[in-house]
């Protein structure tokens, strides 16, 4: 049994959204203290390079964790191969009432309806300067929409423009259920547009700076295969460099035991696991392993990973294992991802990307 494990029953009598702004405050002012059990192994077999850039290991921080980029420092340390900060919107909003997290104890699973609650993009601007030059992973930004904003481009370009130097990655999030007609975006009709200019303007902002920085799309696990078929062909079509799948899940045919399951917002952990494998099998097949796809979704072990990089993604990202199981769970993956990795007579974790489908 783990630290986390010992302290688990007394950070679940507390609300989850503030068991996680205590984290987040931990990991913020005292990352000595949080990190100091943290090992931050490196293991040969999980290097890989994509978009040209370098990845000690696979596993990353999915996005929603550290939504203000307060953190990343922190978690560098507990050993992940690159984290992903946001949602960041352009202006400061609150979010939905609360509560607004719930965890599905049986279920392994947790739901949230926060709605993009952030400090806006000044502060986040701020918290990256402070840690540019000393974050040595890969650092992803994802970037969202104000609730009241009509034209979404109007908050996608802007943040786009003012994010592509620091960070290492940008991910386009149009799949969150929490901010009314998001998910509208992914429509085939609007999404072609949408992309184009997107990718217009990162073609922009790499001539002027000179540096490529690769442009992700992040989607939802709920699309039909109809709807995931013509979205792999507008991505492909607009040169996206990546996708991320899956967001969160408004499905809850997924035989689920706790009585918060009734709660709205979107589902994630556990559950989550085979449908958003599905999808991104589905995404593999569809852009014929043509662009590197992030999997996430429901990944609790070292299995759950291996099995994830076998539908078809080149690095994986977690969040809700960690409310049940700690950053513990970093190091544990990745050590048996390694031994596996060597019992089944690979050389490098790349050499399994996909493997389900050839
Ligand atoms: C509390 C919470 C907040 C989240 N916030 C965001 C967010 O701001 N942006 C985003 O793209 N995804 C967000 N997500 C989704 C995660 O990045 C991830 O796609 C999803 O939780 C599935 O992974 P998991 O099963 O390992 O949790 C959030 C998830 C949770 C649980």
């Amino acid at each position: 049994m783990n630290l986390y494990q010992i302290c688990r029953p007394l950070i679940f009598k507390m609300d989850p959204e503030v068991a996680h702004n205590a984290a987040i405050n931990f990991l913020k002012f005292c990352p000595k203290t949080a990190t100091l059990f943290a090992l931050n192994r490196r293991y040969e077999n999980l290097q890989q390079k994509l978009w040209n850039i370098d990845f000690a290991n696979p596993i990353g921080m999915a996005a929603g964790f550290d939504k203000n980029a307060e953190a990343a420092l922190a978690l560098e340390k507990f050993g992940f191969g690159f984290v992903e900060v946001g949602t960041v919107t352009p202006k400061a909003q609150i979010g939905n009432d609360k509560p607004r997290i719930f965890r599905l104890e049986q279920d392994r699973a947790v739901i949230n309806r926060l709605g993009f609650n952030n400090l806006g993009a000044d502060n986040f601007a701020e918290n990256i300067a402070r840690i540019t030059g000393q974050i040595q992973i890969p650092l992803g930004i994802n970037i969202g929409k104000n609730k009241d904003t009509q034209e979404a481009l109007d908050d996608y370009l802007p943040l786009l423009e003012r994010f592509y130097q620091q960070a290492t990655y940008i991910t386009v999030n149009i799949s969150s259920p929490n901010t009314k007609n998001l998910r509208d975006l992914q429509n085939e009709n609007y999404l072609d547009g949408f992309l184009a200019a997107i990718m217009s303007k990162k073609n922009e902002l790499k001539n002027r700076t000179q540096k490529n920085r690769p442009v992700l799309l992040k989607v939802a696990p709920d699309l039909t295969v109809a709807e995931q078929e013509k979205i792999a062909a507008i991505v492909i079509k607009n040169q996206v460099d990546g996708m991320i799948i899956s967001n969160t899940t408004i499905d809850r045919n997924l035989n689920l035991k706790s009585a918060q399951s009734t709660e709205t917002g979107g589902l994630s952990g556990a559950p989550l696991f085979t449908k958003s494998n599905e999808v991104l099998q589905n995404f593999y097949r569809f852009t014929e392993g043509k662009i590197p796809l992030i999997g996430v979704g429901g990944i609790a072990s070292a299995e759950d990973a291996y099995e994830k990089i076998k539908c078809g993604a080149s690095l994986v990202q977690i969040y809700s294992a960690f409310v049940y199981q700690g950053f513990g769970l970093v190091e544990e993956i990745k050590n048996q991802l390694s031994k596996k990795l060597k019992r089944d007579g690979f050389t490098n974790i790349s050499q399994i990307v996909g493997l389900n489908l050839r």
